[in-house]
């Protein structure tokens, strides 16, 4: 039984293993799923491998990771979502979403989204929570703007080589 350290109504969320590369690349080397995060569209399997260790090494050293996400009524695995280090700005993370297709269109990013602001602000005591998107991804565009994000601003964004309109969300007094 997979052990979850935290829970939506649909989700559980666990830390990434080594053991996972099958379960990495099955979602970061799915095009439909990098098309918008990645600078030719699809991640190698090297990449895919970096990208696991990389999410690995920010758990050790920040305790935070994309945390991978499974439905819990069928324990399969959905995709990652959680938070990673914003250095621009003090005392703010950054939130992100990758979901297998399979598991679009039915509102579980937005509720990962919202499972893991939650913890970023009432356990972790963040000030505020950046997020970005590719300028295509419109679905992206409107998971934000549900979760109450407001943009600020275009950033560059190394892995796409693309400005990214970008957004930030403070914590409510
Ligand atoms: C971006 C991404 C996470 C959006 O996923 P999503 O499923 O569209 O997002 P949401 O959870 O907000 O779901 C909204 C959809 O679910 C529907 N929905 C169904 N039940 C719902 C519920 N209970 N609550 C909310 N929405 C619900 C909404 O009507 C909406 O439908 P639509 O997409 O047909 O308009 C997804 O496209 C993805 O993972 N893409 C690949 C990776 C990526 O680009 N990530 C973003 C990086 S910046």
């Amino acid at each position: 039984m997979t052990a979850f350290f935290m829970q939506s109504q649909r989700l559980g969320f666990r830390t990434w293993e080594a053991a996972d590369l099958p379960l990495a690349q099955s979602l970061w080397g799915n095009p439909e799923v990098s098309k918008f995060i990645h600078a030719k569209g699809a991640f190698s399997v090297e990449e895919v491998a970096a990208r696991l260790e990389r999410e690995m090494e920010t758990q050790r050293r920040f305790g935070i990771q994309y945390w991978p996400i499974f439905e819990l009524s069928s324990c399969t695995f959905a995709g990652c979502c959680g938070l990673r280090p914003y250095e621009k700005r003090e005392g703010t993370l950054e939130l992100g979403v990758h979901l297998h297709p399979a598991f679009w269109h039915q509102g579980l990013a937005q509720e990962a989204c919202q499972r893991a602001m939650a913890h970023a602000f009432d356990d972790l005591k963040a000030a505020a929570l950046f997020a970005g998107h590719n300028p295509g991804n419109t679905a992206s565009r409107g998971l934000l703007t549900r979760l109450g994000f407001t943009y600020t601003h275009d950033e560059f964004y190394p892995p796409t080589g693309l400005q990214h309109p970008s957004y930030l969300l403070e914590k409510r007094a």
